[in-house]
């Protein structure tokens, strides 16, 4: 009997369907998804959960403002996000929708076992209650009188409810947070959980309404429809057909390999959860991961604010895999992320038409040019091979352990890596050189035949975030369906030889900066309401030579690391920096060949002035300054000691 495949069951958090999904709600199920193909990829049955969390007051309130029913109301709005999701090449294993009749049967023959069983009374209602968060506050809950999570007004309510019996599982609850410290991640959210939440007592949790009927109702006694939060957190059973009619998953998948939530709805997740679970007899999930906030500039993305990123306008704009490589890179691992569309276009220009578009060209076009497209040789080994196949080795490596602790950022830079190396391979072996030369043909094909196997290990790697760029990317190499797995990356040479790759357009158009800057500043303009304020004259200085203090303000100075220096294309004396400041990254043309050597700065801290009038230096964008020491015809860039972060301010 062949062994069956192991699972892997990962769930997203089910949806308000309360309006238009915003760029933060695109993050969690871009992850998720980007999880279930790695997994995928990796021989497991991976099974990804994703739907709407429909019932509930205030999407009944936003029904009646709309002049519908709530159901008429949900139909459209979960239509919206399933188009969403389909936008953004989510490849989804279920959509759960708690409306559907199986979710509602369970629920009702959960709440009732746990009414049997005594873990649900039922008593008044005393409280304060936040609409917008479908959630119960006690008096000294609220700050400031106001909703504890989302800081707005709340409403009080009494009403005949049913409460749940949480303190009666507070200290199994504790223990297995104890023992398995896996379950919470990061670990600082559950620090968070066990010091602000168990240790100082659970209280019974409200867990049914009667002052509105938009919700699952409990089936002996009427009035009373299920608690939202109850009704929600059961999907991840209900789906998989726990006490109802549907495909019965649960002995395949249940426990859940993994929940992804955000920060703000982890303690529904590692408290009420777990505990509801407990009282069923069902194991718990193995990890409950509570990822950070994709933020503004301004503060936290949300409706009332007015400023939300639509991810529909970003796709059509930019692209899908742009998007989903943007929200994985810049959500770093656990903390909140700020979302900024000159980062986007940053990251567009610099990692995807830079790095990775122009590999891809330049490989191709060699190819095409010197061998008519088929590398003819066998591959070489040669002075740079090693290396590059060391950092192959190494990335997936590293880009596999990331995967595994949902570091999407690092697993990415991790893949970034090798194809920095590959840009490099390229300027190391000089290809156009060797192609002048008869005698360095088998040298050339050998090359050659490193940069295309490489781009082929690339397409592997990045195929769970990116899978459409991965499949452009197959179909110009023409690789086989049998080395685009993960197993054929395990060791460098599968690309076979005798391949025709096809002639390519460029991956990524680059965004034209000044094109996007000009939009921007009008964009800007236009919103810009109040009259400019007029400039305070400055005191000129008195003493020649001598400057204020504002003078020196003037020139901003922060700190960036080299991510990678090329020589310039027509000048000897200039190198072309790529430098990343933290929030931006900018290209820095310097003149400093004579002393550096391009590769030598790469991974440095450096200063740069970055508030100069950007130029051209030769035909190439120069945006700042790089500061450096000069005397007696020695020059030495100014580096930075210790360990400052990208984007430190210099003064
Ligand atoms: O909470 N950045 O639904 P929801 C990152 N129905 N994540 C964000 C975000 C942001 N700016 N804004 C929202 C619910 N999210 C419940 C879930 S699960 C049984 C029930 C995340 O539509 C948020 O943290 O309000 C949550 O994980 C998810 O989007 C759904 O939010
Ligand atoms: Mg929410």
């Amino acid at each position: 009997m062949p062994e069956s495949k192991k699972t892997f069951y990962v769930t997203t958090p089910i949806y308000y369907p309360s309006g238009d999904l915003h760029i933060g709600h695109t993050y969690t199920t871009v992850a998720a998804d980007t999880l279930t193909r790695f997994k995928k990829q990796q021989g497991y049955d991976a099974y990804m959960l994703t739907g709407t969390d429909e019932h509930g007051q205030k999407i009944q309130k936003l029904a009646e403002k709309a002049g519908v029913t709530p159901k008429a109301y949900v139909d459209k709005t979960v239509a919206k996000i399933k188009d969403l999701w389909k936008l953004m090449n989510i490849n989804y294993s279920q959509f759960i929708r708690t409306t559907d009749p199986e979710h509602v049967k369970s629920v009702q023959k959960i709440f009732k076992r746990f009414y049997e069983q005594g873990d649900i009374y039922k008593g008044t209602y005393e409280g304060w209650y936040c609409t917008p968060c479908e959630s119960f506050w006690t008096e000294t809950q609220l700050v400031d009188g106001k909703c504890p999570d989302c800081g707005r007004p709340v409403e009080r309510a009494h009403e005949e409810a049913y409460f749940f019996k949480m303190s009666k599982y507070a200290d199994r609850l504790l223990k297995y947070i104890e023992d398995h410290p896996g379950f919470i991640q990061p670990e600082s959210r559950k620090n968070e959980m066990i010091n602000n939440f168990i240790k100082p007592g659970l209280q019974d949790l409200c867990v049914s309404r009667t002052s509105f009927d938009w919700g699952i109702p409990v089936d002996f006694d009427p009035g009373h429809v299920v608690y939202v939060w109850i009704d929600a957190l059961t999907n991840y059973i209900t789906a998989l057909g726990y006490l109802n009619d549907k495909p019965q998953l649960m002995d395949k998948y249940w426990p859940a390999d993994l929940h992804l939530v955000g920060k703000d709805i982890i303690r529904f997740h590692t408290i009420y959860w777990p505990i509801m679970l407990m009282a069923l007899d069902l194991p718990l999930p193995k990890t409950i991961y509570g990822h950070g906030w994709v933020l503004l500039k301004g503060g936290k993305m949300s409706k009332s604010v007015g400023n939300v990123v639509d991810p529909v306008e970003l796709v059509k704009k930019y692209g899908v895999d742009p998007l989903r490589y943007h929200v994985l890179k810049e959500m770093k691992y656990g903390s909140d992320g700020v979302y900024n569309e000159d980062l986007l276009v940053a990251n567009i220009n610099s990692d995807l038409a830079n790095d990775l578009g122009n590999l891809l060209s330049r490989t191709i076009a060699m190819t095409v040019k010197y061998f008519g497209g088929v590398i003819p040789a066998e591959q070489a080994a040669g002075e740079y091979d090693q290396d590059l196949k060391d950092t192959a080795r190494e990335a997936i490596e590293t880009y596999a352990s990331y995967m595994d602790k949902l570091d999407f950022s690092r697993a990415l830079q991790a893949i970034w890596q090798l194809i920095g190396r590959a840009n490099k391979y390229i300027d190391e072996t000089e290809p156009w050189i060797l192609g002048k030369d008869e005698s360095q043909k088998e040298r050339l094909a050998a090359v050659l035949y490193n940069l295309t196997e490489t781009l082929r290990i690339v397409s592997v790697l990045i195929a769970p975030a990116m899978p459409a760029t991965a499949e452009k990317m197959q179909k110009i190499l023409n690789v086989p369906d049998s080395v685009q797995t993960w197993e054929s990356i395990q060791s460098f040479g599968h690309y076979p030889l005798g391949t025709q790759v096809e002639k390519c357009a460029p991956l990524y158009p680059r965004i034209d900066v000044k094109q996007y800057e000009k939009e921007q500043a009008e964009k800007k303009k236009a919103k810009k309401t109040q009259p400019k304020q007029k400039k305070q004259k400055q005191a000129e200085p008195k003493v020649p030579g001598v400057i204020t203090i504002d003078d020196f303000a003037k020139v901003k100075m922060r700190v960036a690391k080299v991510l990678s220096c090329e020589k310039h294309p027509n000048a000897d004396k200039l190198l072309v920096f790529q430098l990343d400041f933290g929030d931006e990254k900018r290209q820095i043309v310097s003149g400093i060949a004579k002393w550096y050597k391009p590769e030598e700065l790469v991974g440095k801290k450096i200063i740069a002035c970055t508030n100069l009038k950007p130029i051209q230096l030769r035909g190439v964008d120069s945006n700042g300054m790089i500061l450096s020491a000069e005397k007696d015809g020695n020059l030495r860039v100014l580096t930075v000691d210790g360990d400052m972060p990208e984007g430190s301010e210099v003064g």
